[in-house]
């Protein structure tokens, strides 16, 4: 069945409309005309499985990394940078019902200081589009620049010299299951995390990485498919360094840090200046982001958090940085008195606020709530509830994640008098 691709949908893929059906195709542009031979169902919707682009839409662009279309990690390459932001521009507007201009990334190759790459018998690279078992073999990630190429180059020549064996997904045997790599990307510090079943590693393994900050060796003794582990020993600096302006953040292998640093900074310079008065709760603080960003500006700031290693490390980051900001660990639920703050950070994971917690903001009415979301469906849904007694005052969008269909949204609401 052939089509044309009207638009995108809010997932980034391409909308073909055939007869009555309504078709949604990966990789594909508004313009594009395609045949569908094949498509499933996925929740509610038809994705073509089986598909050629007959005539390219003068939209698309040259993606700049071979495995794109193949390769899980992008679905948008092939849409220049300008149409990309538009897209998420009107994704805002559909979902959150309001305009929301999105701050583009400076970078939009080069830019992600992390990617967790799969080492198995089918490739060492990154899960194959579709598949939870397949990999695509790669040399290099563009998206995340020159160092990758170098850490792939050496894993191989280890490989190649010691041998060792190469995880098999679907029967949980072989050693080797990933290699995860992070890079400050305005200190220049490089990690490699290695990932494997239990076994013993070859002794020269780090020298085959002299040339990075750190290098860690991490257990997976389960069969769940994911990139960290108990950390069994480490070589060179404990932690790498990230630094946003002029706060400087420590990254351990088992933490979270914003994947975007070029577009961190504006996140955290965004969210500073929406802050008001001198109090502030970061909660959902993970290493503590914006919180010490808060602190280095002379706010007084708290921070709440459920994972009690990022607390420890949102604690050494307040010590680094010589600000006393407090984290502590603790739930969206059960938070105290709102009231005694003049404004509440929220930075929820996709799920969005804890209903209790949007009770309890109503409830206390802090003065300034400012939310930072990654799910604009969650976003709207709170919004619905606290718009009762807040109104918006500013919404902005940042897309910190090029090539790929998610947008994060800024939104400070200020209490209506
Ligand atoms: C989107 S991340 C934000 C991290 C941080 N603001 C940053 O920018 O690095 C969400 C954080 O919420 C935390 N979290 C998840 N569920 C929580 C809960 N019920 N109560 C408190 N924190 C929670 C997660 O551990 C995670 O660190």
């Amino acid at each position: 069945m052939r089509g044309i691709v009207e638009r995108l949908d809010n997932e980034g893929m391409g909308v073909v409309r055939v007869g009555k059906r309504k078709i949604h195709v990966p990789f594909t542009a508004p313009g594009d005309v395609v045949e569908v031979r094949k498509w499933r169902k996925r929740k509610k919707a038809l994705v073509a499985t089986d598909f050629e682009v007959v005539e390219p839409s003068s939209m698309r662009t040259e993606p700049k990394c071979p495995y794109f279309g193949v390769c899980g990690g992008c679905l948008l390459q092939h849409i220049p940078y300008e149409r990309q932001v538009e897209f998420k521009e009107e994704k805002l507007s559909t979902l959150l019902g309001m305009d929301v201009e999105v701050i583009p990334s400076s970078m939009i190759y080069g830019h992600r200081n992390r990617i967790d790459v799969v080492i198995s018998t089918s490739g060492i690279g990154f899960r194959r589009r579709g598949t939870w078992w397949d990999a695509v073999d790669i040399k290099r990630c563009p998206v995340f620049g020159e160092s990758s190429g170098r850490v792939l180059r050496s894993l191989r020549e280890f490989i190649e010299d010691h041998g060792p064996s190469l995880y098999e997904i679907r029967k949980n045997e072989g050693f080797l299951r990933y290699i995860v790599i992070r890079e400050g990307k305005f200190t220049g510090e490089l990690m490699v995390n290695l990932v494997t079943l239990e076994g013993s590693l070859p002794e020269e393994f780090p020298g085959y990485f002299d040339y990075a900050t750190s290098v860690y060796w991490s257990v997976n003794r389960t069969p769940s498919d994911v990139s960290y582990g108990e950390i069994e020993r480490f070589w060179g600096e404990e932690f790498i360094r990230e630094r946003l302006d002029d706060v400087t953040y420590l990254i351990h292998p088992n933490s979270f840090f914003q994947t975007n640093s070029h577009q961190a900074v504006n996140l955290v310079r965004k969210v500073a200046e929406l802050v008001d008065g001198e109090r502030a709760l970061d909660l959902y603080s993970g290493v503590g982001t914006f919180g010490i960003y808060l602190a280095k500006r002379g706010f007084s700031v708290e921070g709440i958090e459920i994972n009690p290693f990022a607390v420890e490390m949102a604690n050494r980051n307040a010590e680094l940085n010589g600000v006393d900001a407090v984290f502590r660990v603790g739930q969206d639920k059960d938070v105290e008195d709102l009231s005694e703050y003049d404004t509440v950070i929220v930075d929820p994971p996709r799920a969005g606020l804890h209903p209790k917690l949007v009770r309890k903001i109503l409830k206390d009415r802090p003065e300034s709530v400012v939310y930072v979301s990654c799910n604009p469906k969650t976003l709207r849904a709170n919004l619905d509830e606290l718009l009762d007694a807040y109104s918006v005052e500013a919404a902005v969008g940042l897309d910190m994640f090029p090539h790929t269909p998610h947008v994060e949204t800024v939104v400070k609401l200020k209490l209506k008098v």
